[in-house]
């Protein structure tokens, strides 16, 4: 399954185009407005989400609810096209870029007059259509068992460090919360962080972890680096604008570790068939997935748009500025978290239909049961 995105932050919708996706899945369209839903809520957020109502248009690729086979496209409309396609041109004279955006070098790169074209569409709008195309792989996810889930474990200074074990109630405080950490008192302190924040005309980050559960082991392979589902889980979590650390399983605490200590050792039960009483490789092995759940953290930068600015220049006259202010979050990790269920559901779906086949949904749930039915069986 390949994506491309189109759309600017200001433009008049967000696009998407979603090839070989497999037919005769039946696709809830008030899920998949759920999941968008759930990217704009947080914390922190500015106030274009109190305009915005994402909510998905299906173009092409599903007739009577049911996938064809042929591409899917979907549109996203941005509701504040209409409060800025007029005044859009005549601000066209941006040249103080945001040090931490992509504002310097994309002006440079594109040889722009403004900055304004490099604000829109590098801006993580985007990743409404992301969290889109993460719905549809979450769609066949389900159907197969695999449930994908995310929780936010730091903002600022502010760090839950529980090992969390995925449950209804679990998943119903990190839901309840509005920084999508499941831990009560840990929440406020993590709101308060965001208020200290902006109330001094600032931004602040902070991290997530996302888990998938349920897996089949052998999903990615160690044959080429290009093939290893680590390396590409990696490099999507990498890819969500923000982030700037990825992390699988106890990744960074395994540089300190023994051998024997670090490798979650393999023991076999009658009932359970192959288990392991620790997950410090994060459910993956030699660029495959072992059958444990696939444990991903991320870290995320504060927001680069500050009210009070930062220090940079005018590009043409070279003389010391302030950043420009742009409507911006405070902070956006809650939403990113988001993100990151849709990146890691898209590379665990792609992973899936490499090995399974990728035409139509029958056939895949078919050769997905009899692999299940062969391990079992060893
Ligand atoms: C969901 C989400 C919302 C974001 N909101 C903003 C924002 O309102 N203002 C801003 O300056 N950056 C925001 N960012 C971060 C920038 O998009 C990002 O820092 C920028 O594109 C530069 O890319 P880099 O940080 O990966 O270098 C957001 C990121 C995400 C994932």
């Amino acid at each position: 399954m390949k994506y491309l995105t189109a759309g600017e932050s200001h433009g008049k919708a967000i696009v998407g185009i979603i090839d070989s996706y497999p037919s005769g899945v039946r696709i809830d369209i008030d899920f998949i407005n759920n999941e968008l839903k759930r990217r704009q809520k947080g914390f922190g957020r500015g106030e274009r989400m109190a305009i915005e109502d994402d909510r998905v248009d299906i173009i092409s690729g599903i007739r009577k609810e049911k996938s064809t086979g042929s591409p899917i496209s979907f549109l996203i409309y941005n509701k504040d096209w209409k409060n800025w396609k007029d005044k859009i041109d005549k601000e066209d004279n941006l040249l103080n870029p945001r040090p931490g955006h992509a504002d310097f070098s994309g002006l440079l790169k594109y040889h722009l007059a403004s900055i304004r074209d490099t604000i829109e569409r590098s801006s993580a709008r985007e990743t409404a259509a992301r969290v889109c195309v993460g719905s549809f792989a979450k769609i066949i996810l389900k159907m197969l068992g695999i449930n994908i889930f995310s929780y936010v474990n730091q903002i600022g200074k502010v760090v839950y460090k529980n090992d969390v074990k995925i449950n209804l109630d679990i998943v119903k405080k990190t839901e309840d919360s509005q920084v999508r950490c499941p831990d009560n008192k840990k929440s406020l302190e993590m709101k308060q962080e965001i208020i200290k924040a902006s109330e001094n005309g600032n931004s602040i980050g902070g991290g997530f972890k996302i888990i998938a559960t349920n897996l089949v082991p052998g999903i990615g392979s160690y044959n080429q680096g290009s093939s290893r589902i680590d390396a590409k889980i990696a490099y999507s979590i990498m890819s969500i604008p923000g982030i700037k650390a990825v992390e699988i399983g106890e990744g960074f605490k395994s540089a300190g570790m023994k051998g024997t200590d670090f490798h979650d050792k393999i023991y076999y039960d009658d009932k359970k068939g192959f288990t392991r009483r620790t997950n410090n490789a994060g459910g993956i092995e030699g660029g495959m997935t072992n059958g444990e759940p696939i444990i991903i953290g991320a870290k995320m930068k504060p927001i680069p748009t500050t009210v009070k600015g930062i220090e940079t220049v005018n590009i043409k006259s070279k003389k010391k500025e302030i950043s420009l202010k742009e409507r911006s979050d405070v902070c956006a990790v809650p939403s990113a978290s988001i993100v990151g269920e849709a990146m890691l559901s898209i590379e665990i779906l792609n992973g899936i239909l490499e090995k399974f086949g990728k035409d139509n949904i029958d056939e895949i749930i078919n050769n997905y049961n009899s692999y299940k039915e062969y391990i079992n069986k060893i």
